[in-house]
């Protein structure tokens, strides 16, 4: 079950370093850089990035000290990345809120806070030269590129219809490389010969392309107020995701639809929106997400993990299809 993740001793104790840490290494001598990191670390969030790292690290037996000093900045470095992209993106985004509360640049203004993003991106490039090894450099720094190809992507299919592979493309970038990076660098602290670092990245990237789709299904479904952002925003922005493309060929007139995609007001939107919900677009996202979830379970069984880590990282599997935020 999926509330046993959040309830875990290991998880909350792991939570706790992981907000110290957060902290501990934003460590500018830049009143306004402290301010904004302060701003959106605290602004909440899952920490699932992280969460990931320490988790298959310690269930790769990497303990105590090691595993304090060594991966816990690893993991916060991850977390820094993740940062860094939300920064980004509500200004390319020109979003008005994220996590519940004004975004950043509302409330500081676009300029700082893109260099407060390029900052913490720089900070975790630091944390990962001095605590990671060649290979971890090459995951992240080739997650980091796949990151700015899916936005640079996403950005000019804006007000157009994409196809499904175009959509894998985009949320890949987006997100599912990160996560993947994430647990790659988790496997890659581990001293066991037979754990494989590759495993846990297709692990990572099955994980997140399943959180992106239950992302984009909430888009469609949620409770505004939950979500920590208004829904219909994706179809608002231009954006075609899963629930959409996988109704298309039900909604007879593409015309309309791309016409709404460009330019359409708040009344249109909401009209498409609630067409997709009722054609089923939610579900037939929600079951996609949960084929994506299987290939993670798929990994899992075949490299064994440490102790209770197996059985919480499936359970962090119920969460990302069962949350509703
Ligand atoms: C959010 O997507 C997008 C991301 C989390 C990725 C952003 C990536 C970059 C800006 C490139 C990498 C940059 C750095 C500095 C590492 P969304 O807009 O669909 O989600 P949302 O609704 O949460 O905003
Ligand atoms: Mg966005």
């Amino acid at each position: 079950m999926a509330e046993n993740f959040f309830s875990s001793p290991l998880v909350k104790d792991f939570l706790s370093l992981i907000e110290t840490n957060l902290k501990g290494y934003l460590d500018s001598h830049v009143k306004t850089i402290l301010d904004i990191g302060n701003y959106i670390t605290e602004g909440g969030g899952k920490r699932l990035r992280p969460l990931l790292v320490l988790l298959i690290a310690k269930g790769g037996n990497v303990e105590g000290e090691t595993l304090k000093n060594k991966v816990v900045p690893l993991a916060v470095g991850i977390e820094y990345i993740h940062t860094a992209s939300l920064l980004h993106d509500d200004v390319v985004d020109e979003a008005p809120t994220r996590r519940g509360k004004p975004s950043a640049h509302k409330v500081f203004g676009n300029a700082v806070a893109v260099l407060t993003g390029d900052y913490m991106y720089a900070n975790a490039l630091y944390l990962f030269s001095r605590y990671g090894n060649k290979k971890m450099k090459e995951v992240v720094s080739e997650a980091v590129k796949k990151m700015a190809e899916g936005q640079v992507l996403e950005l000019k299919k804006v007000g157009e219809l994409i196809d499904e592979e175009t959509y894998f493309q985009i949320i890949d970038g987006k997100n599912a490389v990160l996560f993947a990076a994430a647990a790659a660098v988790g496997a890659l602290n581990s001293p066991c010969l037979s754990f494989r670092w590759e495993d846990f990245w297709r692990f990572g990237l099955h994980l997140g392309r399943a959180f992106q789709l239950v992302d984009d299904a909430l888009d469609y479904e949620g409770n505004a107020k939950k979500v920590g952002k208004p829904t219909g925003q994706d179809l608002k922005e231009g954006k075609t995701t899963y629930p959409l493309l996988s109704v298309l060929d039900k909604l007879g007139d593409q015309k309309e639809i791309k016409k709404v995609l460009l330019n359409g007001d708040e009344q249109e939107v909401s009209k498409i929106v609630n067409l997709v919900r009722k054609l089923g677009g939610v579900d037939n996202t929600k079951k996609r997400a949960r084929e994506e979830l299987f290939r993670a379970r798929e990994v899992l069984k075949s490299n064994k993990l440490n102790g209770e880590v197996g059985n919480l990282l499936n359970s962090l599997l119920d969460f990302v299809v069962e949350r509703t935020y």
